[in-house]
């Protein structure tokens, strides 16, 4: 039994290490690299080329490197009946929460318009808003959203959650389903997009849904740019029914060169970075699901592929 690691950035070396300090015995190999096709049970994968997941008669699990699975579960050449796993892992749940915080911040203080500003020397000061101003609506509340939630809620914000099973969240309202989204939204004024991507999320940020939100809401988008309709947010941030939106994640990454995003004066823009697994505090749970894979165990961090997370 092996693993192979499938991915496009220079992070293969990395993987590598960490699983080999985490337990030197396990053959782990870089999908560039010969191996031995047959001995491989798992793969752990990020953004992998599609196709690339074919080649093994004996895997047992695709395991995502990351939170997300979509890539995955959009590969039509991988195998359908396989587990998938994601991490889950506090470590990426408060980079995130600290990331989101962060904009947050930004957008209350004016810290953009000034650095902009800034770029053509103008000293033009302006009124800035308080924790007290706004009620933060997020999108998601699974391990990410969830995390943000509380994190929100001890600094001070009003704060509501929108899930589409019913979630209960101390010191936030909770709304669930298409029955409640539009209560959500009309009392949402900065909204986090934190919802994994399935056939039921792809394009939810849309004229449609984001007219519901009072004038002058800001957007913050960390969870993937699938989720947006990129007219439809440009046009509504031009018409000011939306104040601005900070994005870090696009339908095609890095972002094409001639994107209206990138000389829009109210986005906010950051190159898929909010929250990166970190390899030692994500292998032992890529390595406990491995051991149970031996061992015949159930899997933790088990993906619905129905559900689509
Ligand atoms: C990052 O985008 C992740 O899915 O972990």
């Amino acid at each position: 039994m092996s693993i192979v690691i499938i991915r496009q950035d220079d992070k293969i070396n990395a993987w590598k290490k960490a699983i080999q300090r985490a337990d030197p015995q396990i053959e782990v190999y870089g999908f560039n690299e010969d191996h031995p096709k047959e001995n491989i049970t798992m793969a752990l994968v990020w953004k992998h080329p599609e196709g690339s997941l074919s080649h093994y008669p004996n895997l047992k699990c695709i395991a995502s490197s990351g939170a997300g699975v979509d890539f995955i579960i959009e590969d039509r050449t991988a195998p359908p009946h396989l587990p998938i796993t994601r991490v889950v892992d506090p470590m990426l749940a408060k980079d995130m929460s600290e990331h989101v915080l962060a904009l947050i911040f930004a957008y209350l203080k004016n810290l953009n318009t000034y650095r902009l500003n800034q770029t053509q020397a103008i000293w033009e000061p302006q009124g800035y808003s308080r924790i007290s101003d706004f009620t933060v609506g997020i999108l998601g509340l699974g391990a990410l959203g969830g995390i943000l939630a509380k994190d929100l809620v001890h600094v001070g914000f009003k704060v509501q959650g929108w899930s589409r099973s019913s979630k209960r969240m101390e010191g936030a309202a909770t709304f669930s389903g298409a029955g409640e989204l539009q209560e959500f939204l009309t009392t949402t004024e900065i909204l986090v997009c934190l919802l994994p991507l399935t056939e039921a999320t792809k394009g939810i940020l849309n004229r449609e849904l984001l007219l519901q939100l009072p004038k002058g809401a800001y957007i913050i988008n960390v969870a993937r740019g699938g989720h947006v309709v990129d007219s439809d947010l440009i046009q509504l941030l031009n018409e000011d029914h939306l104040s601005g939106a900070s994005l870090d994640v696009f339908h095609q990454e890095p972002l094409e060169k001639g994107h209206p995003f990138w000389q829009h004066p109210k986005i906010h823009m950051t190159p898929h970075c909010a929250s990166v697994s970190d390899t030692i505090s994500v292998v032992p749970q890529i390595l406990e699901n491995y051991k149970s894979l031996q061992e015949d165990r159930p899997l933790i961090n088990l993906v619905s592929r129905l559900k689509g997370y």
